[in-house]
């Protein structure tokens, strides 16, 4: 239903009176004649119509804050085509989990425009695999090509600097490391099919609460190794064809108004070619955005057009400044599908989509516990389902990051699919309470924060004992959901009394009968464990897998698949232990206007393993259904020159096929600057490696790979002295390690002093001077 009618587009038509003096034929066309001619003869009105997206209203189920007034129903935004110059209209689409467009069309009975919903953003990273996240990219892109849209609105890469931010399931990971990587991988992929993406959102947009105006106070040090570092890894990997602004701001100026991130570092430091543009409605003052680089202010008002248009009138926008910014708009539109007149057919292959999907989901699911080879399943087994997400999903986040799907997979079927069978009597409490509940609170194409999720079941002891009765294996799965908007409760971060009780009176059940009980977490960021996880024998962090969620987790539960996912973010033992605990999300509280980053550089597995505080699971854990073992590991020289490289030797010792995900940590001296006691510098995957054979894994460190950010000299610098390299299978879990020698300190990088923070910080510090 359409609600409020938040603005008009502006007709482009009344831009063009008065402009009859030239013919069509004889204005340049955009493509054929130089961007700079075209910019020439544009009028003022013009060019700020050209830097402001088309506007959007509230709609039903569309884009998030509203729905752009375009050719694809549902997509995010708009930019503004001008028939003389030849210049299409373009469409940006959310969002890093899939083509989030509306599925029916008014007018359009006979068709439906449904998406694949692929594992979110903290799945992928876990399986650590840019190859398979690339391949993930060129489907997704295919889809996104095929439904008409120019742009994703995707990937989001904010560090995953604390559990409870809610948009953590679209992002990578708590290491820029892996972020940067992954999120080349995603560009790099989608990319491929001449489509866009817009990497999100730059920079430090690490939580929701009062996302539109805190401030996120930040040392230049940490700004520079982590919440900018994996942005710089993507940009100069990848080239995405846009970057899009955050709506906080960092050290006192809104992160599309800084001329110090936009231009000097984006651009002058890293290189980036394309275009910036905002978060919807991001920011406060567009003149500011332009002068930024911030080229793009979606989705567009007329208010920004008019102010643009005023402050060149009155001389405090220079014109070459908003020329420049209308150069990159124009650029970025000879890239597009639009601009090339792609006859898209909007009929994607998602028949095999889905089965990429499903793929990739099952290769990021991460094997937490299993005593005794719980897992996997024997075939054919009675299996009791406990737990409404066993039935009904969480296949992924809400706000832009989710994805309106035709359908979902769910376990109970993915299993009687493969040859299980549920217990029936099971089923029929929970589809009914599921039933019942849909009475009440009907699905809803477009939530934000935390949705309304169908409240478990009461069970009577005889349904419980029943099925341990009756059934070989009990399987629990335990569901959280978060999303854009609102950032998850303490609370959250813990299991209920409710699930407590229930998981531990389903464990006593199948254990006095001698049968086992497997937990699926559904999650979309990290629980606590630590009070639970030793009743139960396997532990398979599912996370939230996309539409194919119950085939994922049942090839994996059933062994067709070796859980190869390992953890790209720490699960801490309880929430007081994250160093962040105290600061976030700032303060106030309940509507933080400034959140002091007081942890510096010490963001997930950098704090737990540097002060030696205990993890529930650490940061690149993952077991398998089979074992790896390494061996010759090999540095290229002893003494670092310009680069080096280590080989490591992982053979399969164990007696099923597998995948190994292979770390590179890397301890640097740290006599003068506070250093992690490790940081990851590379990874790499084995192929599935039969029992007894091997492959042997190559890593390269460069000399950023050696450095550290000296805030006195801004500058990257590497210190002279011993480092150590460390191959493990966790960051706890090293398995060999080899020092090599810096000779003499080298300065590596040389960066503008830039995004300097106006108060001081008390930072967390591990050397005492
Ligand atoms: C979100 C972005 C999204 C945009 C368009 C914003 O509220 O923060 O991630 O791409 O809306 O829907």
């Amino acid at each position: 239903m359409k609600t409020v009618q938040f603005r008009q587009v502006i007709a482009v038509a009344f831009l063009l009176v008065g402009h009859t003096a030239f013919s069509q034929e004889k204005l340049p066309q955009l493509g054929h004649a130089p961007v700079s001619e075209i910019i020439k003869l544009m009028t003022l009105e013009e060019k700020a119509s050209v830097v402001a997206g088309t506007g959007m209203r509230f709609q039903g189920h569309g884009a998030v804050i509203g729905e752009a007034d375009g050719r694809v129903p549902g997509a995010a935004g708009n930019t503004m085509s001008i028939n003389r110059f030849g210049i299409p209209g373009t469409v940006l689409s959310d969002g890093p989990a899939g083509v989030r467009i509306d599925p029916f069309r008014k007018g359009d009975s006979t068709k439906s425009y449904y998406a694949t919903a692929w594992p979110v953003g903290t799945l992928l990273a876990s399986s650590w695999d840019t190859a398979l996240v690339k391949k993930v990219g060129v489907g997704f892109g295919n889809e996104i090509k095929e439904y008409g849209v120019d742009v994703i609105l995707a990937p989001g890469m904010n560090i995953q600097r604390n559990p409870l931010n809610g948009r953590n399931f679209e992002y990578f990971s708590e290491d820029p490391y892996v972020s940067g990587y992954m999120a080349a991988a995603m560009v790099n992929g989608i990319q491929s099919n001449g489509v866009g993406t817009s990497i999100k959102h730059f920079a430090a947009n690490n939580q929701e609460s009062n996302r539109n105006a805190v401030n996120a106070i930040i040392s230049e040090r940490a700004l520079r190794e982590l919440y900018l570092r994996s942005f710089e890894i993507a940009v100069k990997r990848s080239q995405p064809m846009t970057v899009m602004s955050s709506y906080n701001k960092i050290n006192g100026t809104y992160t599309s108004e800084s001329y110090d991130l936009l231009t000097k570092i984006l651009r002058e430091e890293w290189g980036f070619k394309g275009m910036v543009m905002t978060d919807w409605f991001g920011g406060k003052d567009p003149v500011a955005q332009m002068k930024a680089g911030n080229d793009l202010l979606e989705p567009g008002t007329p208010r920004q057009q008019q102010a643009i248009i005023d402050a060149v009138k009155n001389g405090t926008l220079e014109v070459k400044v908003l020329d420049q910014n209308v150069e990159r708009v124009l650029l970025y539109i000879l890239k597009t599908p639009s601009f090339r007149k792609y006859q898209y057919a909007n009929t994607p292959n998602l028949k095999s989509h889905a089965t990429l999907s499903r793929s990739a989901a099952a290769d990021g699911m991460v094997l937490l516990k299993n005593d005794n080879s719980a897992l996997p399943l024997n075939k054919s087994q009675k299996v009791a389902l406990f737990g409404i997400g066993s039935y009904k999903p969480v296949i992924g986040g809400t706000g832009s990051g989710a994805v309106v799907v035709a359908y979902t997979v769910a376990l109970e079927k993915g299993l009687s699919q493969i040859g299980y069978v549920p217990d029936t009597a099971l089923k029929t409490i929970y589809v009914t309470q599921i039933k019942a509940d849909l009475k009440t609170h009907p699905e809803k194409n477009m939530v934000l924060g935390s949705p309304h999720l169908v409240p478990e079941p009461e069970l009577r002891a005889t349904d419980i004992s029943s099925a341990a009765d009756q059934d070989d294996i009990g399987i629990f799965t335990i569901r959280r959901n978060a999303g854009e908007g609102a950032d998850r409760k303490v609370e959250d971060f813990y299991l209920s009394e409710a699930e407590k009780t229930q998981l531990k009176a389903v464990a006593d059940a199948f254990h006095a009968k001698g049968k086992k009980l497997i937990v699926v977490l559904n999650i979309g960021g990290a629980i606590e464990m630590e009070s639970w996880n030793k009743n139960v024998d396997a532990i398979l962090l599912a996370w939230q897998p996309g539409l194919e969620a119950g085939n994922a987790i049942a090839d994996v539960l059933s062994g067709g698949v070796d859980p190869s996912g390992k953890l790209a973010t720490t699960f801490p033992v309880k929430y007081e232990d994250e160093p962040s605990a105290k600061s976030f999300p700032g303060t106030p509280a309940n509507r933080p206007a400034e959140s002091i980053y007081d942890e510096g550089i010490y963001v997930g597995y950098r704090y737990f393993n540097t002060f030696s505080v205990k993890t529930s699971y650490p940061f690149g854990y993952g077991l398998s259904y089979t074992r790896f073992a390494y061996s010759n590991l090999k540095l290229s020289a002893a003494t670092f020159s310009k680069k080096l490289t280590a080989t490591v030797t992982v053979i399969n010792s164990g007696k099923v096929a597998g995948k190994e995900v292979v770390q590179l940590y890397l301890s640097a001296p740290n006599k003068t600057l506070d250093k992690p006691s490790e940081e990851l510098k590379g990874f790499g995957k084995t192929r599935l490696l039969q029992p007894g054979a091997s492959q042997t894994l190559t890593f390269t460190i460069d000399p950023k790979n050696l450095a550290s950010f000296n805030t006195e000299k801004s500058s990257w610098i590497a210190d002279a002295g011993k480092y150590t390299v460390k191959i493990g299978a966790s960051s706890e879990d090293i398995r060999m390690t080899k020092p090599f020698v810096l000779a003499k300190m080298l300065i590596v990088e040389k960066d503008h002093k830039a995004i300097v923070p106006q108060v001081s910080i008390n930072e967390l510090k591990k050397l005492t001077k």
